[in-house]
């Protein structure tokens, strides 16, 4: 009596939303998805235009900066971003800290933290500076460098985190490259001369990566926005993005459909493997979606990629087996019935291995072109009008009333 309820609150209404189901956050610019319809548009640019027409930088530039860039922006924006590949030598120390087995995914995340301990101009208001102002060109420019920073070094980190697990020697990123075929180098690269990555492989990985490019309010966005409402540099805020990205239902699901796929190991053994998920003994990774209801567009532009991959490398041997699945699962009222269609990942997996890519270096392949994308949500939300408020929110309290200290003597 007389207690306060521990839910009341001064703001009005407090509810549960678990999960985020029907919560908006932000009012946001930059990406729309209609999960019924299976539709998705970068700043208004439906995906599939952007995917046959466009590259992953160019589009990288429209989600960052609102426009498709002229002739002469595009150019500004590629050299800017390819300049700040290089990363500095005292990283390959910090690679090489890492036991012999750590996953890539670790590394990464561990790597853009470290980077941001590099630059101390990334956070103007520790330095009692103005924060990131709309109309300042001063604190824009300050913020343009990290964004070409941070595009740039993504691949460079990722392609250590690579070879140190290949056990290879780390290389100096190459210049006249495209940003795909600058990462393939920098993995690839053994020390032939002339190295030219392969073109289709090269532009198939440029199709992948502007598809994985950003996905609005997802888990890692949402984290990276998070993170980085405490006004955090965003190098940290990135580092916690990629720690939410490695989790198995979110971009680690492209290394789970591989694994699950060869569990399952041929075609006959599909209908077992479904059952099994009915009776929820397994999950049938790279199916179902937060918000798509139907297949997720990007899928069918995957597959698509996946046909001009495999005239390279050939077939991959679990492909039979993906899509006997695929076609059961489609079929079967349990999926039917909770609009459970494949996603971006189903496929995507398919691809990285025909490339040679090892199984754990996949989430990497997802977390590298999706830096835009947080970066471009960071940028959106640094510079909103009436500025940052900090992301904190409420419970419902469901534990005890006040209750009083025992004495450890006293307790039964
Ligand atoms: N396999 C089997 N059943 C599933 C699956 C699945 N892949 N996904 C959802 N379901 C079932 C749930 O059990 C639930 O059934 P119920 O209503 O009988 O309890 C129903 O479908 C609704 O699913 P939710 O879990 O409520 O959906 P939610 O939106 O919370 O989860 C998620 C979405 C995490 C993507 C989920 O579908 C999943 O785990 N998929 C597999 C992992 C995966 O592919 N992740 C990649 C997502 S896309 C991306 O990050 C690029």
């Amino acid at each position: 009596a007389g207690e306060r309820d521990e839910n009341e609150t001064e703001k009005g209404l407090r509810v549960q939303d678990k999960g985020f189901l029907n919560t908006a956050v932000i009012r946001s610019e930059i990406t729309y998805i209609d999960g019924e319809a299976g539709v998705l548009r970068y700043r208004g640019y439906p995906i599939e235009q952007l995917a046959l027409q466009s590259s992953h930088l160019e589009t990288a530039y429209l989600l960052i900066y609102g426009s498709l860039p002229t002739g002469e922006q595009y150019k500004f924006f590629e050299n800017e971003v390819m300049r700040h590949t290089v990363v500095h030598s005292d990283a390959e120390g910090f690679f090489r800290s890492f036991r012999y087995d750590a996953h890539p995914m670790s590394m990464l995340t561990s790597a853009f933290a470290m980077l941001g301990s590099y630059y101390s101009d990334a956070n103007p208001s520790l330095q009692g500076q103005r924060l990131f102002t709309k109309g300042d060109k001063a604190s824009l420019a300050i913020m343009d460098r990290q964004i070409y920073r941070l595009i740039g070094k993504a691949t460079t980190l990722a392609a250590m985190a690579y070879r140190v697990r290949q056990g290879r020697d780390f290389v100096t990123p190459p210049t006249g490259l495209s940003y795909t075929g600058s990462f393939l180098y920098q993995m690839d690269h053994i020390g032939e001369e002339n190295y030219v990555p392969n073109p289709v492989l090269e532009k198939a990985l440029d199709v992948l990566f502007l598809l994985h490019a950003d996905h609005e309010l997802n888990a890692s966005c949402t984290t990276v926005l998070q993170t980085g409402s405490s006004l955090v540099d965003p190098y940290s805020a990135i580092a916690a993005g990629c720690a939410s990205l490695y989790g198995p239902l979110h971009g680690g699901a492209n290394e789970a459909v591989i694994r699950m796929l060869i569990s399952i190991g041929s075609p006959e053994n599909v209908p077992a493997f479904i059952e099994a998920v009915k009776r929820r003994e397994k999950t049938l990774s790279g199916f179902g979606h937060r918000v798509y209801k139907t297949s997720d567009p990007r899928s069918f532009i995957v597959r698509k990629t996946a046909d001009e991959v495999f005239k390279v490398t050939g077939k991959d041997e679990l492909l039979e087996t993906a899509m006997a699945l695929h076609d059961a699962a489609m079929k079967d009222e349990y999926f039917i019935k909770r609009k459970l269609a494949p996603n971006v990942d189903f496929c995507s997996g398919l691809i990285y291995r025909a490339m040679g890519f090892p199984l754990d270096f996949f989430p990497v392949l997802f977390a590298v072109p999706r830096v835009v994308g947080w970066l471009a949500h960071w940028r959106q939300m640094m510079l909103q009008e009436g500025g940052v408020k900090i992301w904190r929110p409420r419970q419902i309290y469901v534990g005890p009333g006040k209750r009083d200290y025992v004495p450890a003597e006293q307790r039964a």
